[in-house]
């Protein structure tokens, strides 16, 4: 979407994974201002979003959006101020129909979507300063057709704000299970590309719920076409921090997501993070691949079912290539520079976990151990035109 935001994939935190329904105006600050001193911010992480239930049951006798008073006592301009002066930006969560996600699942009693209240709505999000907004189509019924007719709506209701408010929709409540069924890129900035993620590996789900990273990434990498700078894939909050994985796992988890030029949206309790996981989340090589301003998803190149290979050209003629082993044990994955769209005789690789730089006349090899990834940024080349091949997404996609 072209409203000037997204310009690379957003980064930031949302309060879903570990918190749920439990959130409240404490929270949501004790968060910013971690996020501040652990140098979060500085390194890129600058969405703060409160996801479901923040919400009041009733509109006011205006018909406007209220908080839940007793978690968000200050209201929600007070506490888009409170961000915004601490140079952090506000996401907030509503519904595109009748009622959130919570609702349907009667987590949550209170609340109450946008349907026909779009341009209300907006002007009250662009009126407490929102900078982000996550609309979640919970509902299971509905056709593709509502679905970007009523996204649209929001869409045109955001931009006729004047203010720039990144627009971040899950479509995938009616999917058919193989993935998106088009390329939301005309309507919104981000856009799911799977059901929920869960705080795991590999759930065996192909697209049901819930989705761990193997999943979603089996998912998510065919769709590299989509990505561009203003629009991006999106595979969902990270679970980066959160236990259920371990620290070859979580290396991995982040390494995929900035390879797929996903948000980077940090889904741990960031006020609570050991060295690996603090580690993991502020590595400034992957970042920077991520944050490419050429905003490009890193292409497969290959894939053995156990050795999967990804490239994602960069900016200053550079390609990052992931060796990643989807395997359960330890592997040794290779390519050469030219697979991955490079010329020339002699290459430097710079490993992104150990900073090491090393030299090769074309061979580009690691051994990996078992659900690992090895990333290198791969210099000295001479891209080619096209360097990477760019696969069709497995599922079927209709026009707007
Ligand atoms: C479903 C979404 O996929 C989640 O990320 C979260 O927003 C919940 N809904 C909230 O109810």
């Amino acid at each position: 979407l072209e409203n000037g935001v997204a310009r690379t994939p957003p980064m930031g935190w949302n309060t879903w994974n570990t918190f749920g329904c439990n959130i409240n105006e404490t929270l949501i600050k004790q968060t910013a201002d971690a996020m501040v001193s652990n140098g979060m911010r500085d390194l890129g992480y600058q969405y703060v979003v409160v996801d479901d239930c923040w919400m009041n049951s009733n509109r006011d006798s205006a018909g406007n959006l209220q908080p839940n008073l007793s978690r968000f006592p200050s209201g929600m301009k007070a506490l888009g101020d409170y961000l915004h002066a601490r140079g952090l930006k506000f996401g907030i969560y509503q519904a595109p129909l009748d009622k959130t996600c919570a609702q349907y699942f009667g987590s949550y009693p209170g609340a109450t979507g946008s349907l026909n209240h779009e341009v209300q709505d907006a002007q009250q999000f662009a009126a407490w300063g929102v900078d982000y907004l996550k609309h979640d189509w919970c509902s299971p019924t509905g056709t593709i057709d509502d679905q970007v007719r009523i996204f649209a709506k929001m869409r045109d209701a955001l931009a006729a704000t004047g203010r720039p408010i990144l627009y971040s929709i899950n479509p995938n409540s009616i999917h058919d299970k193989t993935g998106p069924r088009r390329n939301w890129g005309d309507i919104a900035n981000i856009w799911r590309t799977t059901e929920d993620i869960t705080n795991k590996w590999d759930t065996g789900q192909t697209n049901g719920y819930p989705m761990g990273i193997q999943n979603i990434v089996n998912v998510t990498v065919p769709l590299a076409s989509y990505a561009k700078p203003g629009q991006f894939n999106d595979p969902d909050m990270m679970e980066v921090g959160r236990g259920g994985m371990n620290d070859t796992e979580m290396r991995s988890h982040f390494a995929l997501w900035a390879m797929m030029a996903s948000p980077l949206i940090a889904g741990n309790d960031v006020r609570n993070m050991d060295s690996a996981t603090s580690t993991i989340m502020k590595n400034q090589n992957l970042i920077a691949i991520n944050q490419d301003t050429l905003g490009l998803q890193a292409t497969q190149v290959s894939n053995d079912g156990t050795r999967r290979i990804l490239a994602k050209r960069l900016s200053n003629g550079d390609v990052a290539v992931a060796l990643f082993n989807q395997g359960g044990s330890t592997t040794t994955i290779s390519t050469t520079a030219s697979a991955i769209g490079l010329s020339g005789n002699s290459f430097g690789l710079r490993e992104a976990w150990s900073n090491a730089v090393t030299s090769t006349t074309g061979n580009i090899s690691a051994s990996v151990p078992a659900h690992g990834t090895v990333v290198y940024r791969v210099s000295g080349g001479t891209p080619n035109p096209d360097p990477t091949p760019t696969p069709t997404p497995t599922s079927s996609t209709t026009t707007p």
